[in-house]
């Protein structure tokens, strides 16, 4: 099977054969285009980061060491060799850096200019988020900073402008690339034992850090109405293929809260391809999504053939390592519901950017007439799954919206949870933020500040 692409505007065909096959590799071992670095191979450094512009258009930093051959059909890639323009000219990104002395011993630059060139494309201007994927260990970020907001307002070069080449999608017995979920849905009631690819920021790295073969794989990034996200007046309907990014340009003015804490979702380069299905399909108790959309009331869309069933998000995780799901039947989307204003969605990590959350809090209650009547309080990392605080939830409910209320609230949940000690954080340091978190939220309802990056004593 072959696939084609654009790579640095020319076309390319690469040879697939798993389907296991990285594009980090392909461009360094194939192309010999070794300006791309392999730093970490899991994601992390963003040392391998290259644009790929999407079929709307945009230009996305991603990391090439967990993005597979197959996920680039049909799409542009441009990788550090193609920031300049063909005649050698310098990318505005790539002059400012060397005038604000950017780059030391280099091996983080490549990486650095594609991030940069991706968000120059794009018009960000917030570059402390766009760069959080990159690590520098010896220039320091002040005048990578200074290099980016330098040419904030220069004019995007005209080879930065890629027309992503109309293709047909081929599959092989090994690897099956479907354009619609009707095909997928044939497919995987034959193939139920086949691995589902869709960003693959966790399938990536049971390849590049467990050598994991796999025997069949259907890639989900080319089934265009897996990726869309629809809304009415009650709820978003999220294809379970729409990427972390793509949901958050949803949320962002509805749920103001939820937005800012996956700002801290890994990277921009893993929010680019990662996606809203795998985050939920994986099962993870640590998967920053679920406790949002569980404090939501969100709903599981789940297809298996042609039947499809609906379920609350909550019940779909079982127990550590297990879901409701037949064999046979993934996640077609999730329903979001709108008009909750009183979500908060606290994330607790050693890091502020790039980590996974030790606690991740998303407190969602209403109040009615000073008395809390509804109320669901959902953590992450606080056992096997993602799980609502019932006993603290049961505490809340019925009575006055106060200090006191959240105090007996707190004393509860000391019977819901009872957490794990690993390399994140202690069982006891996990109890206490939780109930630290509640009281959180009661001053962050009544409006006091408690983003603890602007309190000040
Ligand atoms: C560097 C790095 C940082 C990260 N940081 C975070 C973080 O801050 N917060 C966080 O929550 N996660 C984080 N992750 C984990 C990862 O990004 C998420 O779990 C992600 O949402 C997975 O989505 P994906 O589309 O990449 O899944 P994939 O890797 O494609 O798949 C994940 C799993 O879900 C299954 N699957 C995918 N789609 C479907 C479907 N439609 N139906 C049924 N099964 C399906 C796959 O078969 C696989 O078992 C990070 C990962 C990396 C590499
Ligand atoms: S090599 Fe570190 S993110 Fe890819
Ligand atoms: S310049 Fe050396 S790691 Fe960044």
């Amino acid at each position: 099977m072959k696939i084609t692409f654009l790579l640095n505007g020319e076309p390319v065909c690469a040879a697939v054969k798993t389907g296991t096959e990285t594009l980090l590799d392909f461009l360094r071992e194939n192309q010999t285009l070794c300006g791309t670095k392999e730093g970490c191979n899991e994601g992390d450094c963003g040392a391998c980061s290259v644009v790929v512009t999407d079929r709307q258009g945009r230009a996305q930093a991603v990391n090439s060491c967990i993005m597979f051959l197959p996920q680039l059909q049909g799409r542009a890639v441009r990788t550090v060799e193609g920031i300049s323009g063909p005649a050698g000219d310098l990318h505005p990104v790539q002059s400012a850096m060397i005038e604000h002395h950017g780059a030391q011993c280099g091996f983080c630059t490549p990486g650095f200019i594609t991030s940069m060139a991706a968000a120059h494309t794009n018009g960000t201007r917030d570059h402390d988020t766009a760069l959080a994927g990159n690590l520098c260990r010896c220039t320091g970020y002040a005048p990578i900073i200074r290099a980016a907001k330098a040419v904030e307002d220069a004019p995007i070069p005209v080879w930065m402008h890629d027309n992503t080449p109309p293709s047909a999608i081929a599959s092989n017995d090994t690897v099956f690339c479907p354009t619609n979920t009707d095909q997928l849905a044939d497919w995987f009631m034959t193939n139920p034992e086949a691995t589902l690819v869709s960003g693959g920021t966790d399938v990536g790295l049971w390849v590049t850090k467990h050598h994991a073969k796999l025997s069949k794989i259907a890639f989900l990034g080319h089934v265009a109405d897996l990726s869309k996200i629809s809304e009415n007046y009650q709820f978003w309907r999220v294809g379970a293929a729409a990427t972390i990014t793509d949901f958050m340009d949803a949320i962002k003015s509805e749920y103001p809260s939820f937005h800012k804490m996956l700002t801290r979702y890994g990277s921009p380069q893993v929010r680019n391809a990662a996606t809203l299905g795998g985050n939920v399909a994986n099962g993870s108790p640590i998967g920053d999504a679920p406790p949002a959309l569980i404090s939501l009331g969100a709903k599981l869309v789940l297809r298996r053939g042609n039947d499809r069933r609906v379920i609350p998000l909550e019940d779909f995780f079982i127990a550590y390592g297990k879901q409701d799901r037949l064999v046979g039947e993934f996640v077609e989307a999730i329903e979001v519901p709108k008009g909750q204003s009183a979500l908060r969605c606290y994330k607790l990590s050693k890091r502020f950017d790039q980590d996974i959350s030790a606690v991740c809090g998303c407190l969602n209650v209403l109040i009615e007439a000073g008395l809390v009547t509804q109320a669901r309080l959902t953590f992450g990392g606080m056992a096997g799954i993602p799980a609502r605080a019932k006993k603290a939830e049961a505490a809340l409910i019925g009575q006055k919206w106060s200090l006191g209320t959240i105090h007996a609230a707190k004393a509860a949940m000391a019977d819901d949870f009872n957490p794990l000690s690993d390399m994140r954080a202690s069982a006891e340091y996990r109890a206490a933020v939780a109930k630290n978190m509640l009281e959180r939220y009661f001053y962050d309802l009544e409006g006091i500040n408690v983003n603890v990056r602007e309190v000040i004593a």
